[in-house]
Protein backbone atom coordinates (compact mmCIF):
# COMPACT_ATOMS: atom_id res chain seq x y z
CA UNK A 1 0.00 0.00 0.00
CA UNK A 2 1.69 3.29 -0.88
CA UNK A 3 2.26 6.46 1.44
CA UNK A 4 -0.84 8.36 0.26
CA UNK A 5 -3.64 5.54 0.64
CA UNK A 6 -2.24 5.51 4.34
CA UNK A 7 -4.71 8.19 5.86
CA UNK A 8 -7.84 8.75 6.95
CA UNK A 9 -10.76 9.18 4.26
CA UNK A 10 -12.03 12.38 4.20
CA UNK A 11 -16.10 13.21 3.75
CA UNK A 12 -18.00 15.63 1.77
CA UNK A 13 -21.54 15.45 2.95
CA UNK A 14 -24.07 16.71 0.50
CA UNK A 15 -27.49 16.38 2.46
CA UNK A 16 -27.80 19.86 2.61
CA UNK A 17 -26.84 20.50 -1.64
CA UNK A 18 -26.99 17.89 -3.81
CA UNK A 19 -29.18 14.88 -2.22
CA UNK A 20 -31.87 16.92 -1.43
CA UNK A 21 -31.20 18.43 -4.85
CA UNK A 22 -31.72 14.76 -6.42
CA UNK A 23 -34.03 13.57 -4.31
CA UNK A 24 -36.76 15.98 -3.44
CA UNK A 25 -36.04 18.84 -6.07
CA UNK A 26 -33.94 20.61 -3.86
CA UNK A 27 -37.16 22.04 -1.63
CA UNK A 28 -35.32 21.49 2.11
CA UNK A 29 -36.17 24.61 3.71
CA UNK A 30 -33.32 26.53 6.08
CA UNK A 31 -35.99 26.28 8.76
CA UNK A 32 -35.75 22.20 8.47
CA UNK A 33 -31.86 22.37 8.48
CA UNK A 34 -30.86 24.56 11.01
CA UNK A 35 -32.03 22.59 14.08
CA UNK A 36 -29.49 19.61 12.73
CA UNK A 37 -26.65 21.98 11.79
CA UNK A 38 -24.80 22.16 15.71
CA UNK A 39 -24.56 18.22 15.29
CA UNK A 40 -23.28 17.85 11.80
CA UNK A 41 -20.62 20.47 12.71
CA UNK A 42 -19.66 17.81 15.09
CA UNK A 43 -18.86 15.15 13.13
CA UNK A 44 -15.09 15.95 11.28
CA UNK A 45 -16.63 16.59 8.34
CA UNK A 46 -13.67 17.58 5.33
CA UNK A 47 -16.60 19.79 4.28
CA UNK A 48 -20.29 20.24 4.10
CA UNK A 49 -22.19 21.08 0.65
CA UNK A 50 -24.72 23.63 1.07
CA UNK A 51 -25.05 25.86 -0.83
CA UNK A 52 -25.12 26.56 -5.05
CA UNK A 53 -25.95 24.22 -7.75
CA UNK A 54 -30.17 24.34 -7.93
CA UNK A 55 -30.43 25.46 -4.56
CA UNK A 56 -30.37 29.21 -5.41
CA UNK A 57 -32.90 29.44 -8.19
CA UNK A 58 -35.29 26.64 -5.86
CA UNK A 59 -35.12 28.99 -2.53
CA UNK A 60 -36.07 32.12 -4.07
CA UNK A 61 -38.60 30.50 -6.34
CA UNK A 62 -40.56 27.60 -4.41
CA UNK A 63 -39.66 28.62 -0.98
CA UNK A 64 -39.63 32.36 -0.90
CA UNK A 65 -35.98 31.78 0.89
CA UNK A 66 -33.02 34.79 0.64
CA UNK A 67 -30.58 32.11 -0.36
CA UNK A 68 -27.68 34.45 0.28
CA UNK A 69 -29.54 34.54 4.20
CA UNK A 70 -29.22 30.80 4.59
CA UNK A 71 -25.69 30.81 3.37
CA UNK A 72 -24.69 33.32 6.49
CA UNK A 73 -26.92 31.35 8.51
CA UNK A 74 -25.11 27.96 7.60
CA UNK A 75 -22.34 29.83 8.74
CA UNK A 76 -23.11 31.27 11.88
CA UNK A 77 -24.33 27.33 12.48
CA UNK A 78 -20.66 25.69 11.42
CA UNK A 79 -18.11 27.21 13.33
CA UNK A 80 -15.38 23.89 12.73
CA UNK A 81 -16.43 22.91 9.63
CA UNK A 82 -15.81 24.16 5.73
CA UNK A 83 -18.66 25.35 3.67
CA UNK A 84 -18.62 24.33 0.17
CA UNK A 85 -20.32 25.84 -2.94
CA UNK A 86 -21.39 24.38 -6.79
CA UNK A 87 -20.75 26.85 -8.85
CA UNK A 88 -21.49 26.36 -12.50
CA UNK A 89 -18.34 28.57 -14.00
CA UNK A 90 -18.98 31.62 -16.11
CA UNK A 91 -22.63 30.58 -15.72
CA UNK A 92 -22.46 31.21 -12.34
CA UNK A 93 -25.79 29.65 -10.78
CA UNK A 94 -27.54 30.98 -13.80
CA UNK A 95 -28.03 28.92 -17.38
CA UNK A 96 -26.45 31.30 -19.49
CA UNK A 97 -22.38 32.81 -19.65
CA UNK A 98 -22.42 36.22 -17.79
CA UNK A 99 -19.91 39.07 -17.79
CA UNK A 100 -16.44 38.35 -15.95
CA UNK A 101 -17.37 41.10 -13.47
CA UNK A 102 -20.30 39.33 -12.30
CA UNK A 103 -18.80 36.41 -11.86
CA UNK A 104 -16.19 38.02 -9.93
CA UNK A 105 -18.54 40.34 -7.52
CA UNK A 106 -20.45 36.53 -6.98
CA UNK A 107 -17.06 35.25 -5.79
CA UNK A 108 -16.30 37.76 -3.84
CA UNK A 109 -20.08 37.69 -1.88
CA UNK A 110 -20.38 33.99 -1.88
CA UNK A 111 -16.66 33.92 -0.04
CA UNK A 112 -17.64 36.96 2.20
CA UNK A 113 -20.75 35.39 3.03
CA UNK A 114 -19.06 31.90 4.33
CA UNK A 115 -18.20 29.78 1.95
CA UNK A 116 -14.84 27.65 2.37
CA UNK A 117 -14.39 25.45 -0.78
CA UNK A 118 -15.71 26.60 -3.72
CA UNK A 119 -16.34 23.31 -6.98
CA UNK A 120 -15.97 25.03 -10.07
CA UNK A 121 -17.13 23.23 -13.34
CA UNK A 122 -18.24 23.79 -16.64
CA UNK A 123 -20.52 21.75 -18.62
CA UNK A 124 -18.64 21.01 -21.55
CA UNK A 125 -15.04 21.00 -19.62
CA UNK A 126 -14.02 23.96 -21.78
CA UNK A 127 -11.75 25.53 -19.44
CA UNK A 128 -11.37 29.01 -20.45
CA UNK A 129 -15.05 29.23 -18.92
CA UNK A 130 -13.11 28.33 -15.53
CA UNK A 131 -10.71 30.80 -15.44
CA UNK A 132 -12.55 33.99 -14.43
CA UNK A 133 -13.77 32.38 -11.25
CA UNK A 134 -10.76 30.23 -10.37
CA UNK A 135 -9.08 33.33 -10.42
CA UNK A 136 -11.48 35.04 -8.44
CA UNK A 137 -11.61 32.07 -5.48
CA UNK A 138 -7.85 32.38 -5.31
CA UNK A 139 -7.98 36.17 -4.70
CA UNK A 140 -10.71 36.47 -2.13
CA UNK A 141 -7.90 32.91 -0.07
CA UNK A 142 -11.13 30.12 -1.21
CA UNK A 143 -10.55 26.85 -1.99
CA UNK A 144 -10.87 26.83 -5.62
CA UNK A 145 -11.72 23.30 -6.45
CA UNK A 146 -11.98 22.58 -9.94
CA UNK A 147 -14.32 19.81 -11.12
CA UNK A 148 -14.21 18.10 -14.19
CA UNK A 149 -17.56 16.54 -15.60
CA UNK A 150 -17.40 13.24 -15.89
CA UNK A 151 -19.15 11.68 -18.94
CA UNK A 152 -18.39 8.23 -21.55
CA UNK A 153 -17.83 8.57 -25.10
CA UNK A 154 -15.20 8.74 -27.67
CA UNK A 155 -13.10 11.38 -27.08
CA UNK A 156 -13.36 10.95 -23.44
CA UNK A 157 -10.52 8.61 -23.02
CA UNK A 158 -7.81 8.05 -19.88
CA UNK A 159 -5.04 10.77 -21.88
CA UNK A 160 -8.25 13.26 -22.21
CA UNK A 161 -8.61 13.07 -18.11
CA UNK A 162 -4.83 13.31 -17.24
CA UNK A 163 -4.24 16.19 -20.45
CA UNK A 164 -7.15 18.59 -18.16
CA UNK A 165 -6.31 17.49 -14.84
CA UNK A 166 -2.58 18.83 -15.93
CA UNK A 167 -4.19 21.92 -17.58
CA UNK A 168 -6.79 22.80 -14.45
CA UNK A 169 -2.94 21.97 -12.13
CA UNK A 170 -1.41 24.96 -14.18
CA UNK A 171 -4.24 26.76 -13.93
CA UNK A 172 -3.56 27.71 -10.08
CA UNK A 173 -6.90 25.21 -8.87
CA UNK A 174 -6.18 24.44 -5.37
CA UNK A 175 -7.62 20.51 -6.06
CA UNK A 176 -9.51 18.69 -8.37
CA UNK A 177 -12.99 16.86 -8.43
CA UNK A 178 -14.12 14.09 -10.93
CA UNK A 179 -17.84 14.91 -10.93
CA UNK A 180 -19.36 12.36 -12.01
CA UNK A 181 -23.14 13.55 -12.56
CA UNK A 182 -24.84 9.89 -13.47
CA UNK A 183 -23.05 7.82 -11.78
CA UNK A 184 -21.33 6.65 -15.16
CA UNK A 185 -17.62 5.66 -13.49
CA UNK A 186 -17.47 1.68 -12.77
CA UNK A 187 -15.90 0.06 -9.85
CA UNK A 188 -12.58 -0.53 -11.48
CA UNK A 189 -12.39 2.67 -14.15
CA UNK A 190 -11.96 4.15 -11.05
CA UNK A 191 -8.89 2.47 -10.05
CA UNK A 192 -7.90 3.37 -13.80
CA UNK A 193 -8.53 7.08 -13.56
CA UNK A 194 -7.53 7.41 -10.02
CA UNK A 195 -4.48 5.90 -9.93
CA UNK A 196 -4.06 7.53 -13.31
CA UNK A 197 -4.18 10.83 -12.16
CA UNK A 198 -2.22 10.47 -8.62
CA UNK A 199 0.44 9.42 -11.14
CA UNK A 200 0.46 12.82 -12.85
CA UNK A 201 -0.96 15.64 -11.13
CA UNK A 202 -0.25 16.34 -7.23
CA UNK A 203 -3.43 18.61 -6.53
CA UNK A 204 -5.58 16.41 -3.96
CA UNK A 205 -8.46 14.21 -5.80
CA UNK A 206 -11.96 14.34 -4.79
CA UNK A 207 -14.82 12.22 -6.43
CA UNK A 208 -18.33 12.98 -6.42
CA UNK A 209 -20.80 10.34 -7.56
CA UNK A 210 -24.55 9.43 -7.74
CA UNK A 211 -25.93 5.92 -6.78
CA UNK A 212 -28.66 6.06 -10.08
CA UNK A 213 -26.38 3.14 -11.31
CA UNK A 214 -25.80 1.25 -8.39
CA UNK A 215 -22.16 0.87 -8.39
CA UNK A 216 -21.41 4.24 -6.78
CA UNK A 217 -20.10 2.27 -3.28
CA UNK A 218 -17.93 0.21 -5.18
CA UNK A 219 -17.24 2.67 -6.73
CA UNK A 220 -16.22 5.14 -3.77
CA UNK A 221 -14.33 1.48 -2.56
CA UNK A 222 -12.37 1.01 -5.43
CA UNK A 223 -11.20 5.20 -5.20
CA UNK A 224 -10.12 5.12 -1.84
CA UNK A 225 -7.79 2.19 -2.74
CA UNK A 226 -6.53 3.67 -5.37
CA UNK A 227 -5.56 6.98 -3.47
CA UNK A 228 -8.81 9.38 -3.75
CA UNK A 229 -8.08 12.01 -1.03
CA UNK A 230 -11.92 12.67 -0.66
CA UNK A 231 -15.32 11.09 -1.35
CA UNK A 232 -18.92 13.04 -1.49
CA UNK A 233 -21.49 11.24 0.89
CA UNK A 234 -25.03 11.92 2.09
CA UNK A 235 -26.98 10.75 5.36
CA UNK A 236 -28.77 7.50 4.45
CA UNK A 237 -32.21 8.73 5.04
CA UNK A 238 -31.10 11.24 1.62
CA UNK A 239 -28.50 8.92 0.24
CA UNK A 240 -28.96 6.35 -2.67
CA UNK A 241 -31.42 5.88 -5.35
CA UNK A 242 -30.69 9.68 -7.71
CA UNK A 243 -28.17 11.22 -4.46
CA UNK A 244 -25.05 9.95 -3.18
CA UNK A 245 -24.13 6.78 -1.56
CA UNK A 246 -24.94 7.13 2.62
CA UNK A 247 -22.10 8.01 4.67
CA UNK A 248 -22.75 5.43 7.38
CA UNK A 249 -22.55 2.95 5.24
CA UNK A 250 -18.91 4.21 4.24
CA UNK A 251 -17.84 5.35 7.58
CA UNK A 252 -18.23 1.69 8.58
CA UNK A 253 -17.01 0.15 5.42
CA UNK A 254 -13.60 2.00 6.47
CA UNK A 255 -13.47 0.99 10.05
CA UNK A 256 -10.11 -0.48 11.10
CA UNK A 257 -8.47 0.05 7.90
CA UNK A 258 -5.85 2.74 7.04
CA UNK A 259 -8.88 4.95 5.79
CA UNK A 260 -11.14 4.89 8.96
CA UNK A 261 -12.57 8.12 9.24
CA UNK A 262 -12.81 8.27 12.63
CA UNK A 263 -16.49 9.27 12.57
CA UNK A 264 -19.10 8.70 15.64
CA UNK A 265 -21.50 6.01 14.45
CA UNK A 266 -23.86 7.21 17.29
CA UNK A 267 -23.55 10.91 16.46
CA UNK A 268 -24.18 10.40 12.92
CA UNK A 269 -27.12 8.19 13.98
CA UNK A 270 -28.54 11.41 15.80
CA UNK A 271 -28.31 13.22 12.52
CA UNK A 272 -30.35 10.02 10.49
CA UNK A 273 -33.04 10.32 12.75
CA UNK A 274 -33.73 14.15 12.80
CA UNK A 275 -34.25 13.65 8.89
CA UNK A 276 -35.76 10.86 8.87
CA UNK A 277 -39.28 11.90 9.41
CA UNK A 278 -38.53 14.57 6.47
CA UNK A 279 -38.10 11.73 4.39
CA UNK A 280 -40.95 10.65 5.37
CA UNK A 281 -43.10 13.58 5.01
CA UNK A 282 -41.37 13.98 1.93
CA UNK A 283 -42.19 10.24 0.46
CA UNK A 284 -45.90 10.98 1.83
CA UNK A 285 -46.44 14.27 0.05
CA UNK A 286 -45.07 12.62 -3.41
CA UNK A 287 -42.22 15.10 -3.59
CA UNK A 288 -39.95 12.17 -2.53
CA UNK A 289 -40.77 9.32 -5.54
CA UNK A 290 -40.16 6.11 -5.28
CA UNK A 291 -39.13 5.78 -8.89
CA UNK A 292 -35.53 7.71 -8.37
CA UNK A 293 -35.10 5.97 -5.31
CA UNK A 294 -33.89 2.50 -6.75
CA UNK A 295 -31.41 1.43 -9.37
CA UNK A 296 -31.75 2.97 -12.80
CA UNK A 297 -29.04 0.85 -15.25
CA UNK A 298 -30.56 2.63 -17.92
CA UNK A 299 -28.41 5.56 -17.05
CA UNK A 300 -25.78 3.74 -18.29
CA UNK A 301 -27.02 3.48 -21.46
CA UNK A 302 -28.24 6.91 -21.62
CA UNK A 303 -25.56 8.67 -19.38
CA UNK A 304 -28.85 10.82 -18.02
CA UNK A 305 -27.83 12.31 -14.69
CA UNK A 306 -30.57 11.82 -11.83
CA UNK A 307 -31.69 15.40 -11.91
CA UNK A 308 -32.42 15.14 -15.96
CA UNK A 309 -34.86 12.15 -15.66
CA UNK A 310 -37.09 13.86 -13.22
CA UNK A 311 -37.10 16.99 -15.53
CA UNK A 312 -37.83 14.88 -18.41
CA UNK A 313 -40.39 13.28 -16.65
CA UNK A 314 -41.98 16.33 -16.04
CA UNK A 315 -41.47 18.04 -19.53
CA UNK A 316 -42.99 15.30 -20.62
CA UNK A 317 -46.43 14.91 -18.44
CA UNK A 318 -46.84 18.79 -19.14
CA UNK A 319 -47.37 18.18 -22.76
CA UNK A 320 -49.10 14.72 -21.64
CA UNK A 321 -46.71 12.97 -23.56
CA UNK A 322 -45.67 10.89 -20.82
CA UNK A 323 -45.90 7.37 -23.21
CA UNK A 324 -42.83 8.97 -25.20
CA UNK A 325 -40.34 8.66 -22.01
CA UNK A 326 -38.35 5.86 -23.71
CA UNK A 327 -38.50 7.75 -26.94
CA UNK A 328 -36.97 11.06 -25.69
CA UNK A 329 -34.35 8.65 -23.71
CA UNK A 330 -33.58 7.30 -26.91
CA UNK A 331 -32.93 10.48 -28.37
CA UNK A 332 -31.04 12.11 -25.82
CA UNK A 333 -27.75 10.19 -26.95
CA UNK A 334 -28.34 11.39 -30.61
CA UNK A 335 -28.84 14.94 -30.12
CA UNK A 336 -25.27 14.92 -27.64
CA UNK A 337 -23.56 13.47 -30.47
CA UNK A 338 -25.18 16.63 -33.02
CA UNK A 339 -23.89 19.02 -30.25
CA UNK A 340 -20.46 18.43 -30.11
CA UNK A 341 -20.53 14.79 -27.43
CA UNK A 342 -20.93 17.08 -24.39
CA UNK A 343 -21.04 16.03 -20.24
CA UNK A 344 -24.65 16.48 -19.50
CA UNK A 345 -24.64 18.48 -17.07
CA UNK A 346 -26.44 21.96 -16.19
CA UNK A 347 -26.88 23.69 -18.40
CA UNK A 348 -25.99 21.29 -21.47
CA UNK A 349 -28.14 18.64 -20.06
CA UNK A 350 -31.17 20.66 -19.75
CA UNK A 351 -30.53 21.68 -23.21
CA UNK A 352 -29.90 18.81 -24.64
CA UNK A 353 -33.17 17.13 -22.74
CA UNK A 354 -35.30 19.64 -23.57
CA UNK A 355 -34.19 19.37 -27.52
CA UNK A 356 -34.88 16.07 -27.56
CA UNK A 357 -38.17 16.84 -26.38
CA UNK A 358 -38.73 18.60 -28.89
CA UNK A 359 -37.66 16.35 -31.82
CA UNK A 360 -39.52 13.39 -30.91
CA UNK A 361 -42.65 15.43 -29.95
CA UNK A 362 -42.46 17.41 -32.96
CA UNK A 363 -42.17 14.08 -35.69
CA UNK A 364 -39.17 16.12 -36.97
CA UNK A 365 -35.81 16.12 -35.69
CA UNK A 366 -34.75 19.66 -35.08
CA UNK A 367 -38.16 21.04 -36.68
CA UNK A 368 -38.19 23.03 -33.33
CA UNK A 369 -34.88 24.85 -32.27
CA UNK A 370 -34.24 25.88 -29.19
CA UNK A 371 -32.15 29.48 -28.45
CA UNK A 372 -29.94 27.25 -26.21
CA UNK A 373 -29.76 24.89 -28.95
CA UNK A 374 -28.92 27.41 -31.09
CA UNK A 375 -26.29 29.09 -29.00
CA UNK A 376 -24.29 25.68 -28.27
CA UNK A 377 -24.07 25.08 -31.75
CA UNK A 378 -23.10 28.82 -32.18
CA UNK A 379 -19.98 28.40 -29.80
CA UNK A 380 -21.58 30.44 -27.27
CA UNK A 381 -21.03 28.44 -24.76
CA UNK A 382 -17.56 27.23 -25.83
CA UNK A 383 -15.98 23.98 -27.22
CA UNK A 384 -16.95 20.87 -27.03
CA UNK A 385 -14.40 17.91 -27.51
CA UNK A 386 -15.76 16.83 -30.64
CA UNK A 387 -16.98 18.70 -33.46
CA UNK A 388 -20.75 19.56 -34.18
CA UNK A 389 -22.69 17.56 -36.60
CA UNK A 390 -22.40 19.70 -39.69
CA UNK A 391 -26.07 18.94 -41.50
CA UNK A 392 -27.64 19.74 -37.86
CA UNK A 393 -25.68 23.09 -37.31
CA UNK A 394 -26.67 24.25 -40.77
CA UNK A 395 -30.44 23.58 -40.30
CA UNK A 396 -30.30 25.42 -37.04
CA UNK A 397 -27.91 28.73 -37.09
CA UNK A 398 -28.37 28.92 -41.25
CA UNK A 399 -24.48 30.86 -42.41
CA UNK A 400 -24.18 32.74 -39.19
CA UNK A 401 -20.55 32.13 -38.10
CA UNK A 402 -19.35 30.52 -35.00
CA UNK A 403 -17.55 32.16 -32.60
CA UNK A 404 -14.28 30.33 -31.23
CA UNK A 405 -13.17 32.85 -28.63
CA UNK A 406 -13.60 32.28 -25.09
CA UNK A 407 -17.40 33.29 -25.41
CA UNK A 408 -17.01 35.45 -22.03
CA UNK A 409 -14.49 37.72 -24.04
CA UNK A 410 -17.98 39.13 -26.25
CA UNK A 411 -19.68 39.95 -23.04
CA UNK A 412 -19.11 43.60 -22.08
CA UNK A 413 -19.36 43.94 -17.99
CA UNK A 414 -22.69 43.67 -16.40
CA UNK A 415 -22.89 44.95 -13.53
CA UNK A 416 -24.00 48.74 -13.57
CA UNK A 417 -26.56 48.36 -15.78
CA UNK A 418 -28.05 45.49 -14.00
CA UNK A 419 -27.48 47.54 -10.60
CA UNK A 420 -29.40 50.48 -12.74
CA UNK A 421 -32.35 47.78 -13.76
CA UNK A 422 -32.92 46.65 -9.85
CA UNK A 423 -32.24 49.87 -7.83
CA UNK A 424 -35.95 50.15 -6.71
CA UNK A 425 -35.50 46.43 -5.13
CA UNK A 426 -31.75 46.77 -3.56
CA UNK A 427 -31.71 45.96 -0.61
CA UNK A 428 -28.36 44.35 0.50
CA UNK A 429 -25.02 44.43 -2.07
CA UNK A 430 -25.96 40.61 -2.56
CA UNK A 431 -29.27 41.46 -4.14
CA UNK A 432 -27.94 42.72 -7.71
CA UNK A 433 -26.83 39.07 -8.04
CA UNK A 434 -30.15 37.66 -7.00
CA UNK A 435 -31.19 39.51 -10.03
CA UNK A 436 -28.20 38.90 -12.60
CA UNK A 437 -29.04 35.26 -12.24
CA UNK A 438 -33.00 34.64 -12.19
CA UNK A 439 -34.12 38.70 -13.42
CA UNK A 440 -38.02 37.28 -13.57
CA UNK A 441 -37.98 35.40 -10.41
CA UNK A 442 -35.68 37.58 -8.55
CA UNK A 443 -38.37 40.88 -9.43
CA UNK A 444 -41.12 38.34 -7.19
CA UNK A 445 -38.95 37.34 -4.71
CA UNK A 446 -38.35 41.26 -3.58
CA UNK A 447 -42.20 42.06 -4.41
CA UNK A 448 -42.41 39.60 -1.91
CA UNK A 449 -40.01 40.19 0.57
CA UNK A 450 -41.57 44.10 0.27
CA UNK A 451 -45.05 42.68 0.61
CA UNK A 452 -44.16 40.74 4.04
CA UNK A 453 -43.08 44.05 6.03
CA UNK A 454 -45.64 45.92 5.06
CA UNK A 455 -48.12 42.57 6.75
CA UNK A 456 -50.28 43.40 9.34
CA UNK A 457 -52.63 40.71 9.49
CA UNK A 458 -50.79 37.04 10.34
CA UNK A 459 -53.68 35.23 8.78
CA UNK A 460 -53.19 37.16 5.67
CA UNK A 461 -49.24 36.08 5.92
CA UNK A 462 -50.21 33.01 6.45
CA UNK A 463 -52.78 32.51 3.36
CA UNK A 464 -49.74 34.18 1.80
CA UNK A 465 -46.84 31.39 2.12
CA UNK A 466 -49.38 28.26 1.23
CA UNK A 467 -49.70 29.81 -2.57
CA UNK A 468 -45.72 28.48 -2.37
CA UNK A 469 -45.54 24.84 -2.02
CA UNK A 470 -42.75 23.26 -0.01
CO1 LIG B 1 -24.05 15.76 -8.01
Amino acid sequence: MSEIAKKPIKITETILRDAHQSLIATRMTTEQMLPIVDKMDQVGYHSVECWGGATFDASLRFLKEDPWDRLRKFRDGFKNTKLQMLFRGQNILGYRPYADDVVEYFVQKSVSNGIDIIRIFDCLNDLRNLQTAVKAAVKEKADAQVALSYTLGDAYTLEYWIDIAKKIEEMGATSICIKDMAGLLLPYKATELITALKENVSLPIQLHTHYTSGVASMTYLKAVEAGVDVIDTAMSPFALGTSQPATEVMVETFKGTPYDTGFDQNLLAEIADYFRPIRDEALDSGLLNPKNMGVNIKTLLYQVPGGMLSNLTSQLKEQHAEDKYYDVLEEVPRVRKDLGEPPLVTPSSQIVGTQAVFNVLMGERYKMVTKETKAVLSGEYGATVKPFNPEVQKKCIGDKEPITCRPADLIPDELDTLRGEMAQWSEQDEDVLTYALFPQVAVDFFKYREAQKTKVDPTVADTENKAYPV
